[in-house]
């Protein structure tokens, strides 16, 4: 599957240091028609921490609990180092483009101990309903096929987030059955990119 990317403009690539700890914030990664994706830094905990600290979007994340600070913490010790430890791939924070408010993140990383590659999002509550995640996932799907040369983008979610499961659907993703991720049965969604060559025959 290929995502349209009709509504969504690439960006060349970055000439900012990765490591950069400044306040000032770099340049977009991706941009959609609403959105600005921008990597996450150490400025950004308390937002991050605002979305986890919501029972409603942890409702099918995990355990379904919120998280905690130190949980968060956690996660921002890792986030900002592995866009270095896995070029072009990662978590970036969303914000609307007309008034720069934070809408929540999309992810396009590897499942923890596989090769599979997966699009996630999770957003503010007051963002859902708006076609944010449809809008950020189809560009990461569109980035990820054709930036990246990736054969195979998989989604996972928990059985009963029909909202996460529809927004998938719509980008074109399949419903490939169950899997085990994260520590539980999840339903896993795939979308594959047929390559280009194909190999020639005798007549
Ligand atoms: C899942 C989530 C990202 C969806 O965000 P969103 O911006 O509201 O999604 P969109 O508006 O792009 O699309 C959602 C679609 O699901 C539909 N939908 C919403 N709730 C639904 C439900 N309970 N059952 C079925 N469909 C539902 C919407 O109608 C919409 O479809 P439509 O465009 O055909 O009307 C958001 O609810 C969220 O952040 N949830 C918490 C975190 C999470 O669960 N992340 C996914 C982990 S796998």
């Amino acid at each position: 599957m290929s995502a349209t990317g009709a509504a969504t403009k690439r960006l060349p690539r970055r000439t900012h240091p990765r490591t950069s700890t400044s306040a000032v914030e770099p340049p977009p990664w991706l941009l959609t028609l609403r959105l600005a994706l921008h990597e996450i830094t150490r400025h950004h905990a308390n937002e991050l921490y605002e979305l986890d600290a919501d029972p409603r979007v942890m409702r099918y994340i995990g355990s379904g609990r919120v998280s905690t600070r130190a949980q968060v913490d956690a996660v921002m010790r890792r986030l900002p180092r592995a866009y270095a430890l896995y070029p072009g791939l990662g978590t970036w924070r969303a914000t609307r483009r007309d008034n720069g408010d934070f809408v929540g993140w999309f992810a396009l990383k590897y499942i923890p101990r596989t090769a599979l590659v997966e699009v996630g999002y999770r957003l503010r509550y007051g963002a859902w309903g708006n076609g944010y995640a449809t809008e950020g996932a189809r560009e990461l799907v569109r980035y990820g096929f054709d930036d990246l040369r990736l054969h195979r983008i998989i989604g996972v979610t928990h059985p009963a987030n029909e909202a996460s499961q529809h927004v998938l659907l719509k980008l074109g993703f399949v419903d490939v059955g169950w899997g085990h991720h994260y520590g539980r049965a999840l339903r896993v969604f795939e979308a594959v990119q047929e390559p280009k060559w194909k190999p020639q025959w005798p007549a």
